[in-house]
């Protein structure tokens, strides 16, 4: 299984599929452990990761690592990756081209890795894992089942940084996360995960 991953990983490293490869020092393909329970999906590289080829490393790391110490997580219990694996150009937004041509690493990091919990950071990675319709400003903290799959979408760490309300928001998005694992705990090992409706959860018809 987590050969596969790596074979994912390489094809990464050396893909041509969309316009971002020209202007990338290293391509991002992620990292965590391979049987992570959580994953965490931001937009794309900025400057730092492109350099070093890992996800957030710079400011927006920093505090998500801050953000898993509030519940108790370390960094390297979860597995982070973008919508994108390669940096747009000044950090403009991902186009929607770009997007498409990368998601299918996303969805086969997804598969493999089989999280039961994937959070979707800002809107980018919001509407890309659930829907066009979905944004941070009216999801965010509001998890959505799919199957054994729960996505929770949530702000963007780099947008919540410098902004005290946002910062709120986000450390309780992140005492959601929190509950949702703690529920889960209670659920095994005896009972398969449900697709339960009860609570702030909806199902979610659409998974791209
Ligand atoms: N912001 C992102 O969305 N991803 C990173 O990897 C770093 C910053
Ligand atoms: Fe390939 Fe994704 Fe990089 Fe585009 S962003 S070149 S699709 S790895």
């Amino acid at each position: 299984m987590s050969s596969e991953l790596q074979v994912i990983h390489s094809e990464i490293l050396q893909c041509t599929k969309c316009e971002l490869h020209k202007s990338r020092t290293k391509a991002v393909p992620g990292e965590g452990p391979h049987d992570a329970r959580i994953m965490f999906v931001g937009e794309g590289p900025g400057q730092n990761e492109d350099e070093q080829g890992r996800p957030f490393v710079g400011a927006a790391g920093k505090f998500l690592t801050e953000l898993l110490e509030s519940i108790g997580l370390k960094r390297s219990d979860v597995f982070i990756t973008n919508i994108v694996k390669c940096r747009p150009p000044n950090n403009r937004a991902p186009k929607k081209s770009e997007i498409e041509a990368c998601n299918p690493y996303l969805q086969s990091q997804i598969r493999l890795i089989n999280p039961s919990i994937v959070c979707a950071l800002g809107t980018p990675a919001i509407t890309t894992l659930i829907g066009d319709e979905y944004s941070a400003s009216r999801f965010h903290g509001k998890p959505l089942t799919k199957g054994k799959i729960t996505i929770l979408p949530m702000y963007h760490p780099a947008a919540a940084l410098y902004d005290a309300s946002l910062k709120e928001t986000i450390l309780h998005d992140f005492k959601i996360l929190k509950q949702l694992l703690e529920r889960e705990e209670t659920l095994k090992p005896s009972t398969p995960k449900s697709a339960d409706s009860s609570g702030a959860e909806q199902t979610l018809e659409k998974w791209v």
